[in-house]
């Protein structure tokens, strides 16, 4: 068989083991899909023993997707520089590349869903590795207008600084503290870590508009977080939590590892039955 892993720490709960085992299932591969865990003065010689002993691709995840991305040098894809980060690693003529398919994922989510991206007015909410792994995705998909709003609102306007806008198109990119934020937008996107500690973000439910779309880059079992509970009882009618983001950022790896692209839609519905 093919050998994947995803490294992590913490990685228990990581559900790529199954996702890569139902795609292999559904292109006729043989693989087997690992986790690790691994401590971070460790990472750099794991990765290299992994690719050493004969392993064909690796997934990273948190806290690792910056030192995946330093690791591979030059090796990197346009959508891993634009990120500054990478979740997906293999191994070419002895050297490891890496490409971060977090924000094609996120796209590609969108659009099964019918959502439109281009000429839309985005509000990105977080200004953490999770906004800056997207963030290059959503300004490609055409946007005309992203705000990145943040509880420390100085990182927010680093993000907006360092972003580039692709030269075919023009969004506006702004940052913002949650207290400056005005008007209302066509997609809400959650991208912070807040419903893990339960508070609820500060937006004030005038940025919610009844055929706005609200996606939480987080998920859950039953598909609902309290982002998501908080964007519908602000009117909003269209909501999403990430797991169809989860599906098609490895069905990306997936085609990157294996020149194969699966079809992530039905491998969804199966991941959302075995978790609820
Ligand atoms: P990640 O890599 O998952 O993005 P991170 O880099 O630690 O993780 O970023 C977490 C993001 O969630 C940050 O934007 C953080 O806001 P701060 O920059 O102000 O810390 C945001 N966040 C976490 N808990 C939050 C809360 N309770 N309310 C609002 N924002 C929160």
């Amino acid at each position: 068989p093919r050998i994947f892993a995803v490294l992590g720490n913490p990685i228990k709960h990581s559900l790529s083991p199954r996702l890569h085992t139902l795609f292999g299932l559904q292109t006729g591969l043989q693989i087997e899909y690992i986790r690790q865990c691994v401590e971070p003065a460790n990472f750099n010689e794991h990765v290299r023993q992994f690719f050493a002993n004969g392993g064909r691709g690796l997934n990273i995840t948190l806290p690792f997707k910056e030192q995946a991305y330093a690791l591979a040098g030059s090796h990197i894809s346009e959508r891993a520089r634009a990120a500054g980060s990478a979740n997906t690693l293999w191994q070419e003529n002895g050297a490891i590349h890496a490409c971060n398919t977090d924000g094609v994922g996120l796209v590609n989510d969108m659009l099964r869903q019918h959502v439109t991206l281009r000429e839309s007015r985005i509000l990105l909410i977080g200004a953490g590795g999770a906004t800056r792994g997207v963030l290059p995705a959503l300004l490609q998909a055409g946007c005309a207008h992203l705000h990145i709003v943040n509880r420390t609102e100085d990182k927010a306007h680093a993000l907006a600084a360092q972003a580039t806008v692709p030269p075919a198109t023009q969004a506006q990119v702004t940052a913002s503290a949650f207290s400056a934020l005005q008007g209302n937008w066509d997609i809400i996107i959650n991208a912070t870590s807040s419903s893990l500690s339960g508070e609820p973000l500060p937006l004030p439910d005038s940025v919610f508009r009844a055929d706005s779309v609200a996606y939480d880059m987080l998920y859950t079992a039953s598909g609902d977080t309290p982002f998501l509970q908080q964007a519908r009882a602000a009117g909003a009618l269209h909501t999403s939590d990430g797991l169809g983001m989860l599906v098609y950022q490895g069905a990306e790896s997936f085609r990157i590892w294996n020149q194969i692209e699966p079809d992530a839609v039905p491998v969804l519905a199966a991941l959302r039955t075995e978790l609820t």
